[in-house]
């Protein structure tokens, strides 16, 4: 493979980090960028970056990327998505605008029970290449990592159907995917009134036939009042861990209903909405290795309160932000905007929405020994944008396509590639 050299980096943003796993409280706010930058791949990882004016001489195995002032950043790690799911619910936007909550909407059978049922009418492919379209478009927006879950089966088989796109997605792209099993997304509709019941089919049936298959790298229950108890989780997340599924959960979507506490019990990986958190569950974080993560598209999108985000910063903890793009509460996948959304509504700085965007994201998904920075060893996932001022321009702009090329494994993306 060639070697690549990105030349003339206006500003190259997100790079050392060595051996940090993450960041938190304040150690968030330090973004380290060069002006004036190149920036060396070799073998699809990060080999060295520096001033311009330090940047040795291309030899003839080299392929030189003239940057032309382009700031420079890690590709984004949105670790919290529902991307694989059949067909849009934009009728469901409509009867939100009308008055109705989502809470509603679930209990009327709409929402999640409504996706379920257009995608067990799918078949594989064309759920494929439905999802791969959407892939295509987060990664044109900068995304180099995600984190894709399924939850719209409900079903031994639509699960692990979903599980298999996923897996396919894996395989066709050169975007780095991890998977969640999230069989406790919902009751579905041929156990109404039946929920213990659909948590034996979860913990009997389901996790063992998607363990089997090796299907998931982690475990997902939406914990949430009107969904599944901390009880439920419990049992779910220890009949994952037999799997070595490991937790990623929703908690505190609708109500401070205990997942963050069962999350931390259970050595989540990661905790993740917490709209309605507490100070209390804070204090529990603060004793963990759980990232908490904020879905601010959600909180945008439903009109509902954001996550404390500033005040778990504050408080010390780390903060991952990610997107949610799942067809009912979060139909976008612009992590640009997220980052947008964090600092206008969360009160993050520019530079402490752009880190739980890219190395603490990686983190929520255990990758930020690979992603997530742009440090010598890395994988090479990084994004181009036109020439900026600074690097608070790109939340303050906050529509402007400013994203322009995208390299994964040190190689420039292009649409085409991908076979929908
Ligand atoms: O993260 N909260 C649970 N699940 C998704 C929404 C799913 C849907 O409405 O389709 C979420 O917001
Ligand atoms: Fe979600």
């Amino acid at each position: 493979m060639k070697k690549l050299f990105v030349t003339n980096i206006g500003l190259l943003a997100g790079v050392g980090q060595d051996g940090k796993r993450s960041l938190k409280g304040e150690e968030m706010a330090r973004l380290d960028m060069i002006a004036n930058a190149y920036l060396t791949i070799a073998n699809g990882r990060f080999a060295d970056y520096g001033e311009m004016a330090d940047c040795p001489a291309p030899t003839d195995d080299v392929r030189v990327v003239d940057a032309k002032g382009a700031a420079v950043l890690p590709s984004w790690c949105d670790s919290h998505t529902h991307i694989v799911y059949a067909d849009s619910r934009e009728q469901e936007f409509v009867d939100k605008i009308r008055g109705l909550s989502y809470a509603e909407i679930a209990q009327r059978g709409g929402g999640i029970l409504n996706s379920a049922d257009r995608l067990h009418e799918m078949s594989e492919d064309e759920l494929y290449r439905q999802a791969i379209r959407r892939v295509d478009e987060v990664i044109r927006k900068g995304t180099g990592c995600i984190e894709i879950k399924s939850g719209y089966g409900l079903n031994t088989a639509d699960e692990l159907k979903m599980l298999r796109v996923i897996r396919r997605i894996k395989e066709t792209t050169r975007l780095k995917v991890v998977s969640t099993f999230l069989g406790a997304h919902a009751v579905s509709r041929a156990y109404k009134g039946r929920q213990g019941d659909y948590v034996d089919l979860v913990v009997k049936e389901m996790i063992p036939a998607v363990g089997a298959e090796k299907l998931a790298d982690f475990i997902d229950v939406f914990c949430d009042t009107g969904f599944f108890t901390p009880e439920e989780t419990a049992r779910i997340l220890e009949a994952g861990a037999v799997y070595g599924m490991r937790p990623k959960i929703h908690a505190d979507e609708l109500a401070s209903s205990g997942g963050v506490e069962v999350g931390v019990q259970h050595h989540a990986l990661s905790v993740d909405h917490l709209e309605s958190m507490t100070e209390e569950e804070i204090d529990l974080l603060l004793n963990s290795r759980t990232m908490p993560t904020a879905l601010p598209g959600t909180s945008f999108f439903l009109n509902m309160p954001f996550a404390l985000g500033r005040k778990m910063i504050d408080r010390g903890l780390p903060l991952a932000l990610a997107s949610d793009y799942n067809p009912g509460s979060t139909p976008s996948g612009d992590m640009k905007f997220i980052v947008s959304l964090a600092c206008i509504k969360m009160r993050l700085m520019p530079a402490e929405a752009i880190n739980a965007a890219t190395l603490n994201g990686a983190c929520a998904m255990g990758l930020s020994d690979d992603y997530g920075s742009i440090t010598r060893g890395k994988v090479a996932n990084f994004f181009m944008t036109d020439p900026i001022p600074s690097v608070e321009f790109i939340p303050y702009a906050y529509t402007t396509p400013l994203i322009k090329r995208v390299f994964l494994q040190g190689i420039e993306y292009m649409s085409e590639e991908i076979q929908a």
